[in-house]
């Protein structure tokens, strides 16, 4: 198929080098030169494991290119929309503008019979405003939404082989021919026997943000635990453990730390509540504000225990291991662990900070900072340790080594993700979040 993606940032670059690979013939578009000129290379403009790969097998098989101009659109017959929705500059809701300039482009170059299909996460009630939109600049085309469910870190393998597709159609024959291309697009996956809910646009909206606050809920659940077990001397991971084994909770998302941070959860649960007080609904998801509030206060921990630690922040100094809001990614939007760096050093502390792929998104972001290329330059002489994000070459240190390097041997697992006994049996004062 002819296929164009509109906005090829974490999401949308990763898409068309896999719908490229499946086969399709793809333009990506974006606003961005230097995004567009480092894809055009073959280049991945951030760290996603598989995609410099993916981008240069498509690039080479001729299937692939990339544009600023939109009205190379025009050989396309499928247009995905995939630019950013981040939060308000002015509160919790979507910024939607984005999406509305990528439309306005967009349809100046589509023909009767395209199909267009919304892949930015979106507050519901968007897509059928669009559509109006579609119907009177675009006559003869058709609207769909198809959120999209990858995990960076894992993009590529979640786009190729999704654990299943949502499409939100119109009703009636334009409906049911659109589900049918996108069938086309997807055929792999479809064959491969991923599951198809084919639904109207609200919930195809819905499914996403709900996901979403599901998630968000589920890790501010145990974290809420983590505040209860520290004020008890109970143990949060053991008793994570306990109740993960019951098959109607289960274990995933149950790991109590610095909670969650990134380009989606955080700004996807505010716009669900923004959203939801708009539509007159705001008590059903209130539960949201507080999920948020959870999240947010245990960074405020880490920079409490450190401060415990080592009797206040001035002149401490305390070595950063990561930067990025999650291991295998380079992605720093609101990540915990870079806002937990930041208020250690607007406290008084010397930070050092590390990180395998988020340096230099983080130095643009805080150069106020001393960023350093491993965990033992950032750990040489520091009088605390503190782990944020859980790349495995942090989780995997030697607790003997890295304390051969240190002032003192202090640490805070701000993901519970070490071996607090081999730690502590190499002679280190451990602290956990929530144990
Ligand atoms: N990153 C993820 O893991 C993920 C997962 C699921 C859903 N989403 C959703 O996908 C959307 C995109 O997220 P992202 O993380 O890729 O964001 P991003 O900021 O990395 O990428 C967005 C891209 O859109 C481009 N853009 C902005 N305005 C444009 C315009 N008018 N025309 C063309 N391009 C334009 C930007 O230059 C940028 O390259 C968001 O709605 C997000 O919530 C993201």
């Amino acid at each position: 198929m002819r296929i164009s993606v509109i906005g090829v940032g974490y999401l949308g670059a990763v898409h068309a080098a896999a719908m490229a690979d499946l086969g399709h013939t793809v333009v990506g578009v974006d606003v961005d030169e230097a995004k567009i000129a480092a894809l055009s290379e073959a280049r991945a403009p951030f760290f996603e494991p598989g995609l410099p790969d993916l981008l240069a097998s498509a690039t080479a098989s001729g299937r692939l290119r990339f544009t600023t101009d939109f009205a190379a659109v025009a050989d396309a017959d499928v247009h995905f929309v995939a630019v950013g929705t981040p939060q308000s500059a002015d509160g919790d809701a979507a910024d939607l503008r984005f999406v509305d300039a990528a439309f306005a482009s967009l349809l100046e170059h589509v023909s009767p019979g395209d199909v267009i299909v919304g892949k930015s996460t979106v507050p519901v009630g968007t897509a059928s405003r669009l559509a109006q939109v579609v119907a009177e600049r675009a006559p003869g085309a058709t609207l769909a939404w198809n959120p999209e469910f990858l995990r960076e870190g894992f993009a590529v393998k979640d786009t190729v082989s999704p654990d299943r597709l949502v499409y939100g159609v119109p009703e009636g024959e334009a409906g049911a021919r659109a589900a049918r291309i996108l069938d086309e697009v997807y055929a792999s996956a479809v064959a491969a026997g991923t599951p198809v809910i084919v639904t109207d646009y609200a919930t195809a909206e819905l499914v996403k943000v709900a996901a979403n606050a599901f998630l968000a809920t589920k890790i501010s659940f145990i974290n809420a635990m983590a505040e209860i077990a520290e004020v008890t001397g109970a143990d949060v991971t053991q008793l994570a453990d306990a109740i993960g084994h019951d098959a109607r909770i289960g274990r995933r998302f149950l790991n109590a730390g610095v909670g969650f941070g990134g380009g989606c959860l955080p700004k996807d649960i505010r716009a669900f509540s923004a959203r939801a007080r708009e539509l007159g609904r705001g008590d059903s998801v209130r539960f949201l504000d507080e999920v948020d509030k959870i999240n947010l206060r245990r960074r405020d921990r880490v920079v409490e225990l450190v401060r415990e630690e080592c009797g206040g922040l001035e002149g401490v100094r305390v070595a950063v291991l990561g930067l990025a809001f999650k291991p295998h990614s380079d992605d720093i939007r609101d990540s915990p662990a870079l806002d937990i760096a930041m208020r250690l050093a607007d406290g008084g502390a010397v930070v050092t900070a590390t990180d395998p792929e988020a340096i230099a998104n983080a130095r643009r972001r805080a150069p106020q900072l001393a960023f350093v290329e491993s965990a033992a330059e950032a750990a040489a002489g520091a009088d605390i340790v503190v782990l944020i994000t859980e790349w495995p070459e942090f989780t995997g240190l030697d607790p003997e080594e890295l304390g051969a390097l240190v002032s003192h041997r202090v640490v805070v697992d701000g993901r519970n993700a070490l071996d607090a006994e081999r730690w502590r049996s190499a002679g280190w004062r451990f602290r956990g979040l929530g144990r």
